[in-house]
């Protein structure tokens, strides 16, 4: 086993199978179906799920390519990403994913991985509140470990401004163009006051409030998320929170961005121009988002993996990061 892991670390990125579109098509015909029939009754059952499931498609790729290690809950010795400080508290509907998993699972044992569950069901989520849908490549394998200290470098905060989140993305090969269009995936879900206080309250450490919300949202915002105020009550990232549409960026022309990394982008001279095309072309916007959501897709580690049997636990059931005295020791068992 070590020998065999070992072995696999060795080899080149390159060495990943190429993802493909209809990679379970002789082997579970039915996935992409189960997938969109298991995510349509949750949001029915609750229509935010669509738009939480959908975020993890991002909290997903950015960490060691798209490998569902966001999906690993902790263990004795591993601390996984869902307590991270971007994922705490904030990521949810884990229990749709277990959902489809396990619709999967009696339709065809051991096929699908999570991975490509979250990139399915993403793409579906979209599609299912109005906006586009598009083909998805399959055959990304799951990770055998998560890691809250990699989420916790790499997730951007509220806070982040357009300069930091360009910085960002360029890490992955992803666009100015690719930045502003993937922010329009908060056409649906909602934020926490958490997330906001801060620029309602002492921008910046000014003690003042971000000069670039319009006033009267500002009032809206200061009703919802008084200071010292409960830090979970959520408002909607954008006027229409459940539709998937080009609203976030009227919005966002218009000084009524939810997050201070979403009203950045029309503060901002290299992401404006993007704002502003986006919210008087919603086609345009769509298309460039559906770009950015297959590349985001594309987004792959290299390290070994599997399809696991339940998208919390890794098949072996035993993780790579240790925790030594409450310090997190990188070591990888193998070596
Ligand atoms: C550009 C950098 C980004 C930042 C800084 C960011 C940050 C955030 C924050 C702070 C929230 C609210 C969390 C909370 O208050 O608990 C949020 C929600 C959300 N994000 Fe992002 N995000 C970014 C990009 C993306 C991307 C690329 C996607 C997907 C393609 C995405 C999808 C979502 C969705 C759908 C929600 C709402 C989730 C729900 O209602 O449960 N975000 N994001
Ligand atoms: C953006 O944020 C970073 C990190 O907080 C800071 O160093 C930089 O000066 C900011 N850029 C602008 C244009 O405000
Ligand atoms: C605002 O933030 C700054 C810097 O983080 C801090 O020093 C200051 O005490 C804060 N002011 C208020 C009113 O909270
Ligand atoms: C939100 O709720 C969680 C769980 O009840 C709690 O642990 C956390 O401290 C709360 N966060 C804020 C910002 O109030």
């Amino acid at each position: 086993m070590h020998f065999l892991l070992l072995f696999f670390y060795l080899l080149p990125a390159t060495a990943t199978p190429p993802l493909r579109p209809g990679y379970y098509s002789k082997t579970c015909p039915n996935a992409e179906i189960i997938v969109k029939d298991v995510l349509k009754n949750a949001m029915i059952r609750e229509p935010r799920s669509g738009a939480s499931v959908m975020r993890f498609q991002f909290h997903d790729c950015f960490v060691n390519g798209c490998d569902g290690s966001m999906l690993l809950d902790d263990t004795p010795t591993m601390l996984g990403e869902k307590l991270s400080l971007s994922n705490i508290n904030s990521l949810r509907s884990y229990e749709v994913v277990d959902e489809i998993k396990a619709a999967l699972e009696s339709a065809c044992p051991m096929l699908v991985s999570c991975a490509d569950i979250i990139v399915m069901a993403s793409r579906d989520a979209v599609a299912l509140s109005g906006g586009p849908t598009w083909e998805v490549k399959l055959g990304r394998k799951d990770s055998l470990t998560a890691s809250q200290e990699d989420a916790d470098n790499i997730m951007p905060s509220p806070r982040a401004n357009a300069t930091t989140l360009i910085d960002l993305f360029a890490k992955y090969d992803l666009s100015v163009k690719d930045l502003v269009a993937l922010s329009g995936s908060h056409s649906i879900g909602n934020g926490r006051c958490f997330s906001i206080v801060f620029r309602l309250y002492n921008q910046s450490g000014t003690g003042r409030p971000d000069p670039t919300i319009e006033p009267k949202f500002r009032e809206k915002l200061d009703k919802l998320c008084p200071l010292g105020g409960d830090g979970n009550i959520t408002g909607d990232l954008d006027f229409t929170p459940l539709i998937f549409d080009n609203q976030y960026f009227k919005d966002l022309v218009n000084g009524r961005g939810f997050l201070n990394s979403d009203e950045t982008l029309y503060s901002y001279w290299e992401t404006r121009e993007y704002v502003k095309r986006y919210s008087e072309d919603e086609e345009e916007f769509f298309r460039d988002f559906v770009e950015g959501m297959i590349k985001m897709g594309d987004l792959q580690s290299g390290r070994p993996g599997e399809v696991r049997k339940n998208c919390r636990v890794a098949n072996g059931g035993q993780p790579v990061h240790l925790v030594v005295d409450g310090v997190k020791d990188r070591r990888i068992l193998s070596s």
